[in-house]
Protein backbone atom coordinates (compact mmCIF):
# COMPACT_ATOMS: atom_id res chain seq x y z
CA UNK A 1 0.00 0.00 0.00
CA UNK A 2 1.50 3.73 -0.95
CA UNK A 3 0.24 6.99 0.21
CA UNK A 4 1.06 10.23 -1.73
CA UNK A 5 0.82 13.79 -0.37
CA UNK A 6 -2.59 13.32 1.58
CA UNK A 7 -4.82 15.76 2.81
CA UNK A 8 -7.47 16.10 4.53
CA UNK A 9 -10.02 18.83 6.21
CA UNK A 10 -13.22 18.96 8.68
CA UNK A 11 -14.11 22.73 7.29
CA UNK A 12 -11.51 24.18 9.03
CA UNK A 13 -9.74 21.74 10.50
CA UNK A 14 -6.91 20.24 9.15
CA UNK A 15 -6.87 16.90 10.03
CA UNK A 16 -3.48 14.91 7.88
CA UNK A 17 -1.14 17.36 6.12
CA UNK A 18 0.88 15.77 3.06
CA UNK A 19 0.80 12.19 4.36
CA UNK A 20 3.28 9.88 2.62
CA UNK A 21 3.22 6.17 3.68
CA UNK A 22 4.20 2.89 2.39
CA UNK A 23 3.08 -0.63 4.02
CA UNK A 24 5.25 -3.17 3.33
CA UNK A 25 4.39 -6.66 2.56
CA UNK A 26 4.90 -9.20 5.57
CA UNK A 27 5.22 -6.45 8.37
CA UNK A 28 3.25 -4.69 10.96
CA UNK A 29 3.58 -0.96 11.23
CA UNK A 30 2.68 0.48 14.63
CA UNK A 31 0.49 3.66 14.01
CA UNK A 32 0.98 6.10 16.97
CA UNK A 33 -0.24 9.41 17.66
CA UNK A 34 -2.70 11.14 20.85
CA UNK A 35 -5.95 11.83 20.25
CA UNK A 36 -6.66 13.62 17.39
CA UNK A 37 -3.69 13.21 15.70
CA UNK A 38 -5.82 12.06 12.65
CA UNK A 39 -5.59 8.03 13.14
CA UNK A 40 -9.02 7.34 12.84
CA UNK A 41 -9.23 9.73 9.89
CA UNK A 42 -6.17 8.07 8.51
CA UNK A 43 -8.16 4.80 8.08
CA UNK A 44 -10.69 5.95 6.60
CA UNK A 45 -8.97 7.84 3.82
CA UNK A 46 -6.95 4.78 3.00
CA UNK A 47 -10.20 2.68 2.70
CA UNK A 48 -11.45 5.69 0.78
CA UNK A 49 -14.64 6.61 2.67
CA UNK A 50 -13.82 10.75 2.82
CA UNK A 51 -15.23 12.11 0.47
CA UNK A 52 -12.87 15.66 -0.12
CA UNK A 53 -9.75 13.46 0.67
CA UNK A 54 -6.64 15.06 -1.28
CA UNK A 55 -4.08 13.06 -2.43
CA UNK A 56 -2.99 9.50 -3.79
CA UNK A 57 -3.75 6.02 -2.47
CA UNK A 58 -2.87 2.73 -4.02
CA UNK A 59 -3.63 -0.72 -2.34
CA UNK A 60 -1.59 -3.10 -4.80
CA UNK A 61 -2.20 -0.84 -7.58
CA UNK A 62 -5.57 0.04 -6.78
CA UNK A 63 -7.59 2.83 -5.71
CA UNK A 64 -8.90 2.18 -2.36
CA UNK A 65 -12.79 1.70 -3.37
CA UNK A 66 -11.89 -1.36 -6.32
CA UNK A 67 -9.18 -3.06 -3.61
CA UNK A 68 -12.35 -3.36 -1.32
CA UNK A 69 -14.54 -4.85 -4.14
CA UNK A 70 -11.54 -7.13 -4.56
CA UNK A 71 -11.28 -8.07 -1.11
CA UNK A 72 -7.68 -6.71 -1.02
CA UNK A 73 -7.47 -4.86 2.15
CA UNK A 74 -9.96 -5.39 5.36
CA UNK A 75 -10.93 -2.91 8.23
CA UNK A 76 -11.49 -3.15 11.75
CA UNK A 77 -12.54 0.04 12.73
CA UNK A 78 -11.69 1.53 16.44
CA UNK A 79 -15.88 1.27 17.68
CA UNK A 80 -18.85 -0.50 16.09
CA UNK A 81 -22.13 0.44 17.11
CA UNK A 82 -23.74 -2.82 18.37
CA UNK A 83 -27.13 -3.04 19.41
CA UNK A 84 -27.25 -4.90 22.62
CA UNK A 85 -30.28 -6.75 21.84
CA UNK A 86 -29.16 -6.85 17.97
CA UNK A 87 -30.28 -10.75 17.37
CA UNK A 88 -27.20 -11.92 15.65
CA UNK A 89 -24.64 -14.37 16.83
CA UNK A 90 -20.55 -14.20 17.00
CA UNK A 91 -20.46 -16.35 13.78
CA UNK A 92 -22.85 -14.48 11.66
CA UNK A 93 -21.19 -11.25 13.02
CA UNK A 94 -17.76 -13.22 11.53
CA UNK A 95 -19.29 -14.46 8.54
CA UNK A 96 -20.53 -11.04 7.15
CA UNK A 97 -16.46 -10.73 6.52
CA UNK A 98 -17.38 -13.53 3.77
CA UNK A 99 -20.21 -11.25 2.55
CA UNK A 100 -17.72 -9.82 -0.54
CA UNK A 101 -17.40 -13.38 -1.35
CA UNK A 102 -19.98 -15.13 -1.41
CA UNK A 103 -21.46 -15.76 -4.90
CA UNK A 104 -24.86 -14.29 -6.06
CA UNK A 105 -27.14 -16.43 -3.91
CA UNK A 106 -25.70 -14.77 -0.72
CA UNK A 107 -25.44 -18.28 0.89
CA UNK A 108 -22.32 -19.66 2.29
CA UNK A 109 -20.71 -22.15 1.51
CA UNK A 110 -18.31 -24.87 3.09
CA UNK A 111 -15.27 -22.98 2.41
CA UNK A 112 -16.99 -19.60 4.09
CA UNK A 113 -17.87 -21.77 6.97
CA UNK A 114 -14.23 -23.27 7.34
CA UNK A 115 -12.73 -19.59 7.06
CA UNK A 116 -15.35 -18.70 10.14
CA UNK A 117 -15.04 -22.07 12.33
CA UNK A 118 -10.81 -21.33 11.58
CA UNK A 119 -10.64 -17.67 12.43
CA UNK A 120 -13.10 -18.11 15.55
CA UNK A 121 -10.66 -20.69 16.62
CA UNK A 122 -7.44 -18.88 15.73
CA UNK A 123 -8.99 -15.88 18.36
CA UNK A 124 -10.74 -17.94 20.53
CA UNK A 125 -14.37 -17.73 20.60
CA UNK A 126 -15.25 -21.12 19.51
CA UNK A 127 -16.84 -21.88 22.43
CA UNK A 128 -18.88 -18.28 22.09
CA UNK A 129 -19.68 -18.63 18.78
CA UNK A 130 -23.31 -19.06 18.69
CA UNK A 131 -23.75 -16.08 21.93
CA UNK A 132 -25.01 -13.13 20.58
CA UNK A 133 -22.81 -10.23 20.04
CA UNK A 134 -24.24 -7.74 22.15
CA UNK A 135 -23.54 -10.40 25.21
CA UNK A 136 -19.56 -10.35 24.45
CA UNK A 137 -17.34 -8.30 27.10
CA UNK A 138 -15.76 -5.23 24.91
CA UNK A 139 -12.32 -7.52 24.32
CA UNK A 140 -14.41 -10.58 22.84
CA UNK A 141 -16.21 -8.42 21.01
CA UNK A 142 -13.16 -7.27 19.30
CA UNK A 143 -12.34 -10.27 19.23
CA UNK A 144 -14.87 -11.24 16.67
CA UNK A 145 -14.55 -7.99 14.83
CA UNK A 146 -10.76 -8.81 14.23
CA UNK A 147 -12.13 -12.56 13.11
CA UNK A 148 -14.33 -10.99 11.02
CA UNK A 149 -11.28 -9.26 8.98
CA UNK A 150 -9.02 -12.20 8.91
CA UNK A 151 -11.87 -14.14 6.76
CA UNK A 152 -11.62 -11.52 4.28
CA UNK A 153 -8.24 -13.06 3.67
CA UNK A 154 -6.88 -9.60 2.74
CA UNK A 155 -3.47 -9.04 1.83
CA UNK A 156 -3.70 -5.82 3.63
CA UNK A 157 -5.09 -5.32 7.20
CA UNK A 158 -5.94 -2.00 9.05
CA UNK A 159 -6.97 -2.28 12.47
CA UNK A 160 -7.72 1.17 14.21
CA UNK A 161 -6.91 0.35 18.09
CA UNK A 162 -7.44 -2.91 18.56
CA UNK A 163 -6.20 -3.30 21.92
CA UNK A 164 -8.71 -0.05 22.91
CA UNK A 165 -9.96 -1.64 26.21
CA UNK A 166 -9.45 -4.59 25.95
CA UNK A 167 -8.39 -6.99 29.11
CA UNK A 168 -5.08 -8.56 28.79
CA UNK A 169 -5.92 -12.05 27.40
CA UNK A 170 -7.71 -10.54 24.49
CA UNK A 171 -4.81 -8.20 23.78
CA UNK A 172 -2.34 -11.48 24.22
CA UNK A 173 -5.10 -13.52 21.34
CA UNK A 174 -5.11 -10.73 19.03
CA UNK A 175 -1.26 -10.17 19.19
CA UNK A 176 -0.62 -13.57 18.13
CA UNK A 177 -3.18 -13.57 15.35
CA UNK A 178 -1.53 -10.20 13.93
CA UNK A 179 2.45 -11.71 14.39
CA UNK A 180 0.45 -14.72 12.13
CA UNK A 181 -1.06 -13.01 9.80
CA UNK A 182 2.15 -11.25 9.10
CA UNK A 183 4.29 -13.84 8.71
CA UNK A 184 1.41 -15.21 6.22
CA UNK A 185 3.12 -12.34 4.47
CA UNK A 186 0.17 -9.42 4.74
CA UNK A 187 0.48 -5.87 5.37
CA UNK A 188 -1.05 -4.81 8.91
CA UNK A 189 -1.62 -1.04 10.12
CA UNK A 190 -2.08 -1.02 13.33
CA UNK A 191 -3.44 2.17 15.77
CA UNK A 192 -2.18 1.65 19.40
CA UNK A 193 -1.51 3.29 22.61
CA UNK A 194 0.57 0.30 24.09
CA UNK A 195 4.15 2.21 23.66
CA UNK A 196 5.64 -0.90 26.07
CA UNK A 197 4.42 -3.04 23.64
CA UNK A 198 5.47 -2.07 20.46
CA UNK A 199 8.81 -3.73 20.33
CA UNK A 200 7.02 -7.04 20.59
CA UNK A 201 4.70 -6.46 18.00
CA UNK A 202 5.48 -3.86 15.18
CA UNK A 203 8.63 -3.75 12.40
CA UNK A 204 8.07 -0.35 12.05
CA UNK A 205 6.04 2.77 14.16
CA UNK A 206 4.66 5.76 12.28
CA UNK A 207 4.15 8.61 14.52
CA UNK A 208 1.60 10.85 13.49
CA UNK A 209 0.13 14.38 14.43
CA UNK A 210 -1.46 15.57 11.49
CA UNK A 211 1.99 15.06 9.22
CA UNK A 212 3.98 12.22 9.58
CA UNK A 213 6.46 13.22 12.52
CA UNK A 214 8.59 9.96 11.91
CA UNK A 215 8.64 6.58 10.13
CA UNK A 216 11.26 3.79 10.77
CA UNK A 217 12.46 1.23 13.44
CA UNK A 218 10.34 1.06 16.71
CA UNK A 219 13.55 1.87 18.97
CA UNK A 220 14.35 5.25 17.00
CA UNK A 221 10.20 5.98 17.52
CA UNK A 222 10.50 5.18 20.84
CA UNK A 223 13.31 7.62 21.68
CA UNK A 224 12.66 10.10 24.44
CA UNK A 225 12.59 12.82 21.87
CA UNK A 226 10.82 11.40 19.19
CA UNK A 227 7.84 11.08 21.86
CA UNK A 228 8.02 14.07 22.74
CA UNK A 229 7.08 15.52 19.20
CA UNK A 230 4.37 13.08 19.47
CA UNK A 231 2.96 13.67 22.63
CA UNK A 232 3.96 17.45 23.03
CA UNK A 233 5.62 17.31 26.25
CA UNK A 234 9.45 17.71 27.30
CA UNK A 235 11.78 14.82 26.94
N1 LIG B 1 -16.31 13.77 11.14
C1 LIG B 1 -15.55 14.75 11.63
N2 LIG B 1 -15.94 16.06 11.54
C2 LIG B 1 -15.16 17.04 12.00
N3 LIG B 1 -13.97 16.86 12.60
C3 LIG B 1 -13.53 15.60 12.73
C4 LIG B 1 -14.29 14.48 12.25
N4 LIG B 1 -13.59 13.35 12.51
C5 LIG B 1 -12.46 13.75 13.12
N5 LIG B 1 -12.41 15.09 13.25
C6 LIG B 1 -11.30 15.89 13.82
O1 LIG B 1 -10.13 15.55 13.11
C7 LIG B 1 -9.02 15.40 13.99
C8 LIG B 1 -8.48 13.97 13.90
O2 LIG B 1 -9.42 13.06 14.45
P1 LIG B 1 -9.21 11.48 14.42
O3 LIG B 1 -8.79 11.09 13.05
O4 LIG B 1 -10.42 10.83 14.97
O5 LIG B 1 -7.96 11.31 15.41
P2 LIG B 1 -7.49 10.04 16.28
O6 LIG B 1 -8.12 8.82 15.69
O7 LIG B 1 -6.01 10.07 16.17
O8 LIG B 1 -7.95 10.31 17.68
C9 LIG B 1 -9.54 15.79 15.37
O9 LIG B 1 -9.27 17.15 15.56
C10 LIG B 1 -11.02 15.52 15.28
O10 LIG B 1 -11.73 16.36 16.17
MG1 LIG C 1 -9.19 7.30 16.49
Amino acid sequence: MSVRDLHVSYGSVIALSGVNLELPAGSIVGLVGMNGSGKSTLFSALIGTIPGARGTVRILGRESARARAENLVAFVPQTEVIDRDFPISVREVVMLGRYGRLGFTRRPRAADHAAVKAALARVGLTELAERPIGALSGGQRKRAFVARGIVQDARVLLLDEPFGGVDATSQALIIRVLKELRDEGRSLLVATHDLAGIPDLCDEVLLLNRRVLFHGDPATALLPENLALTFGVAP
